[in-house]
């Protein structure tokens, strides 16, 4: 396959954050590969792995639209023979606020996108801002251990209603579906108030917290984050780079959002 070659990974279900990663990708390199893999390993054994959803053929012929050149779609038993024991950890990014709801979620994570890489040897991989600590892990890991590839964020794909595009979207009922804004519009409140000069991260996050708390669908808030948007280190003050973001339940679906500051 002709070089440079850009890579995405993807668990399909495919929506147009997905298609956004692979137009991106479509447009810097000679070929495309993508890969569809429901990887076990980031699932913590109360979440959704059995129930997570998708359409293999629609799938396949959303990425032949798009001119993807290959897709790589192995079985869970091509990915993890048996005797299988090699884990990459990426410490205490991996720790802290998805990790700290979800253990184990980044190592699964992690291992998984570095046999990714070691298989498809891609010049640039493309991943979205949507999940931006999973993001800030894939960057640590390829720096730590020199992967020499590089890596490409991509800006997350929203709703009409500002609603991030995510496959779990689909676990949502339509009155849900109304409520699911509310995570967007949290986290652009505190922005403006960032634009107008609020830089205390306490102040930033009590305003994210306060418009969750205004809809009753919203069953509970995991957490409000102001960080650095590389250490993820909970910030005092917003200076340089910081992600704000929240993980939130409305039912039984967890929904994830960010925004960067700066
Ligand atoms: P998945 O949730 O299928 O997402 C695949 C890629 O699409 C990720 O990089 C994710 O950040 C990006 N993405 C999802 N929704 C997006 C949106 N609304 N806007 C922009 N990009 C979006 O993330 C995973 O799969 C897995 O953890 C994976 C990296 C494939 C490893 O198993």
């Amino acid at each position: 396959m002709s070089r440079p070659l850009g890579l995405v990974p993807t668990m399909g279900a495919l929506h147009d954050g997905h298609l956004a990663l692979v137009r991106t990708a479509r447009r810097e390199n000679q070929s495309v590969v993508a890969t569809i893999f429901v990887n076990p390993t980031q699932f913590g054994p109360q979440e959704d792995l059995s129930t997570y959803p998708g359409d293999r053929e629609r799938d396949l012929g959303l990425l032949r639209q798009e001119g993807v050149d290959l897709v790589f779609a192995p079985g869970a038993d091509e990915m993890y023979p048996p005797g299988f024991d090699t884990w990459v950890d990426v410490g205490a990014l991996g720790d802290r606020l998805e990790g700290a709801h979800r253990p184990g979620h980044f190592r699964g994570v992690a291992t998984v996108v570095s046999k990714l890489f070691s298989l498809v040897r891609p010049d640039r991989a493309y991943f979205g801002q949507k999940d931006g600590q999973q993001l800030a892990v894939i960057r640590q890991l390829t720096r730590d251990l020199n992967l020499g590839l590089e890596i490409v964020a991509v800006p997350t794909v929203r709703d009409f209603d500002g609603l991030a595009l995510s496959s779990r979207n689909a676990y949502l009922t339509p009155s849900q579906l109304q409520a699911a804004p509310v995570v967007y519009r949290a986290l652009s409140k505190a922005e403006k108030l960032w634009e107008c000069g609020v830089t205390d991260a306490k102040t930033l996050r009590a305003a994210v917290r306060a418009e969750l708390e205004r809809e009753p669908l919203v069953e509970s808030i995991e957490y409000v984050s102001v960080a650095d948007a590389e250490s993820l280190d909970e910030l005092d003050q917003v200076q340089g780079r910081a992600m704000m973001s929240t993980a939130v339940m409305i039912g039984s679906t967890r929904l994830i959002d960010n925004v960067i500051l700066g």
